[in-house]
């Protein structure tokens, strides 16, 4: 439940808020639904929303001139590591056009999430559905009532309430 419905959940609700608050980027996206692979792996990179993960150091590892004990807890931010500067040009703005795959927010390495190709197919299915099936959906309050996911693992929208005519 947590890693298959929570996470691809999220991301579609939370991804609906980032795009309804990007309007000029949801209209291009509703009319050219090519587009949406790229807009998916940006907004997988752009809402990170699961953030921290750990690892634990098997051998004294030395990284940025610090050395990682055998057997410390190292505490991992995907969301720092896909806003980073160095990677990525303005990492704070949602961009559609970017190419953001090898973003990490299905983590690396052995663990790599098992599930990433089906939520990449749900993604790209549920914004394609829902902006075909709702052209004038809007918020149906305003962007600061939205009540965030700050008190949880994966992060998201508690509710996002939308209306149309
Ligand atoms: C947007 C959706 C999703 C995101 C952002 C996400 C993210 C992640 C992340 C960050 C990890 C940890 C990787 C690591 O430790 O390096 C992970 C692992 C995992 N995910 Fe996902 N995930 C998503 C969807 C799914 C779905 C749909 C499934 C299954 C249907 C799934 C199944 C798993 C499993 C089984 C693991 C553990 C893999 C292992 O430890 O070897 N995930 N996911």
């Amino acid at each position: 439940m947590l890693a298959g419905h929570e996470t691809t959940a999220n991301m579609l609700a939370l991804g609906t808020f980032a795009l309804l608050e990007n309007p000029e980027q949801l209209a291009e996206l509703r009319a050219h639904s090519e587009l949406l692979p790229d807009a998916t792996e940006e907004l997988l990179r752009y809402l990170s929303i699961g953030d921290i993960f750990y690892r634990y150091a098997t051998e004294d590892i030395e990284l940025g001139g610090e050395t990682i004990g055998k057997g410390s807890t190292v505490v991992v931010s995907l969301l720092a590591a896909n806003h980073d500067p160095k990677r990525f040009d303005n990492p704070d703005t949602l961009d559609i056009h970017r190419k953001a795959r090898g973003h990490l927010s299905f983590g690396h390495g052995v663990h790599q999430c098992l599930g990433q190709q089906l939520a990449r197919i749900e993604m790209r299915a549920g914004f394609e559905g829902l902006l075909r099936r709702f052209p004038t959906m809007r918020l149906a309050v305003s962007a600061s009532e939205v009540k965030l996911k700050t008190d949880m693992n994966i992060y998201g929208v508690h509710a996002l309430l939308v209306t149309w005519v």
